[in-house]
């Protein structure tokens, strides 16, 4: 079976861009994720897109086509994935697959969201088709409030806190200060973040991660391929990815994530490691509990001590096991397509060295995991240092 590397990556600066759409941001993070590949345009063969909702954001729909042929004049096969905020990870686990089953040499993963040209409640409103319309919507409830459910049972049932929700917007706040493309640069105080206004009790304005436009893409090519390129890659050693009800109501738990669960086993099994062999992880912290429930639900900690491994400073940048680096959603910014792909990118720039200046040390293995809505899509990738 084909081994699969990545071996570009390319993204814009995450916030706002007035004169920029979908197609604009596709494009710029495209062409230099293709310029980082080292390749000519010629050589893609395929292409997957991840967008939630450019048809509501900016009423138009058939994006993979119009992306396709704004880069290139070849007819090239082109798929739009969505799936709510997994859009991304999700079109780079089946890039993957692409590659390894020999459908693809060459392939082009890109992930854009144009969301600032509406207003926070019309962005709520499309957000919002990411929820339950038969059981969730109906009665009013959005995003905050599903997470603020999540954070209320995890206080009730672990003795997680307020303060150390708002560490995982201070410690990923402090992050995005060394990351150029991030969309917040600016270091916040565990007071300022204790305090700022609610949003859904109780969770708070730095609970909460932004709206964002944005772009992100790499390029993944087969084991063959590589043997003729002048770069450094990275190897994708573990996919894996699982559904759930999207209704918080019809699942097992409110305090943590099954999707998760069993998107994580089914990744490690392929990549053959368990969570003690992951150097560093990109996690999505679309609310801070969602961070701390997610670092549990991946097996970095056990169920209830994901607060207190924040609390402890494990998952600073210098701790033992760095939680998003580059800011994570919080601070980086969430531009919901895009998301999945540029924890990606982190990824790739730690392992080959190439973080500037929130480099680690001895990264081997990166993980990334990305979810829809309230967790009711998970996937999980894998990375590795090729030896
Ligand atoms: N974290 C920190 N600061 C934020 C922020 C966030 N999430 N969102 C906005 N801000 C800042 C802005 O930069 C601005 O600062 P300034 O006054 O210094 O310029 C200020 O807060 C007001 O910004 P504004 O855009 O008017 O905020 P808003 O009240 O309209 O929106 C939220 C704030 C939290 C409601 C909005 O960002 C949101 O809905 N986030 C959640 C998105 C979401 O659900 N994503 C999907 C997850 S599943």
């Amino acid at each position: 079976m084909n081994r699969v590397f990545i071996i570009g990556v390319g993204l814009t600066k995450f916030g706002k861009h007035e004169q920029l759409s979908t197609r604009d941001l596709f494009f710029h993070a495209s062409k230099k994720a293709i310029a980082d590949a080292k390749i000519d345009i010629n050589e893609i063969d395929g292409i997957y897109f991840g967008n939630l909702s450019s048809d509501r954001f900016e009423h138009q729909a058939h994006t993979a086509a119009i992306n396709a042929s704004n880069i290139s004049f070849r007819h090239l096969p082109s798929t739009r994935i969505e799936d709510a905020c997994a859009s991304g990870g999700v079109a780079v686990a089946q890039a993957y697959l692409a590659i390894k089953s020999g459908l693809h040499d060459t392939v082009l993963v890109a992930g854009a969201e144009k969301m600032t040209n509406l207003s926070t409640p019309e962005v709520t409103d499309v957000l919002g088709t990411c929820a339950d319309d038969i059981y969730e919507l109906p009665h009013g409830i959005t995003f905050p409030g599903l997470y603020a459910l999540m954070a209320r049972a995890h206080m009730h049932k672990y003795g997680t806190t307020r303060e150390q929700m708002s560490m995982v917007a201070v410690k990923n706040h402090f992050n995005a200060l060394k990351n150029p493309y991030a969309q917040f640069h600016k270091e916040i105080t565990l007071e300022k973040a204790m305090n700022s206004i609610i949003v859904s009790d109780p969770l708070n304005l730095y609970d909460c991660s932004p709206i964002t436009d944005g772009g992100a893409a790499i390029i993944l090519t087969s084991e063959e391929k590589i043997k003729n390129l002048d770069v450094s890659p990275v190897e994708i050693v573990g996919v894996g990815q699982a559904s759930d009800s999207i209704s918080l109501a019809n699942r097992k738990s409110l305090t943590s994530i099954e999707a998760n669960k069993i998107a994580a086993k089914r990744a490690y099994n392929m990549a053959q490691i368990t969570p003690k062999n992951i150097d560093i992880a990109e996690v999505h912290d679309c609310f801070t509990i969602a961070e701390i429930i997610n670092i549990e639900d991946l097996g970095f900690f056990e169920e209830g001590k994901g607060g207190k491994a924040v609390e402890e400073g494990t998952t600073a940048i210098d701790g033992d096991l760095p939680i998003n680096t580059d800011g994570g959603l919080k601070a980086k910014g969430h531009p919901i397509g895009a998301t999945g792909v540029a924890q990606i990118i982190e990824l790739v720039h730690q392992i080959r060295g190439t973080a500037e200046n929130r480099q680690l040390n001895g990264i081997k293995y990166g993980l990334a995991q990305n979810m829809g809505g309230s967790g009711a899509t998970s996937v999980v990738n894998i990375l590795k240092e090729v030896d």
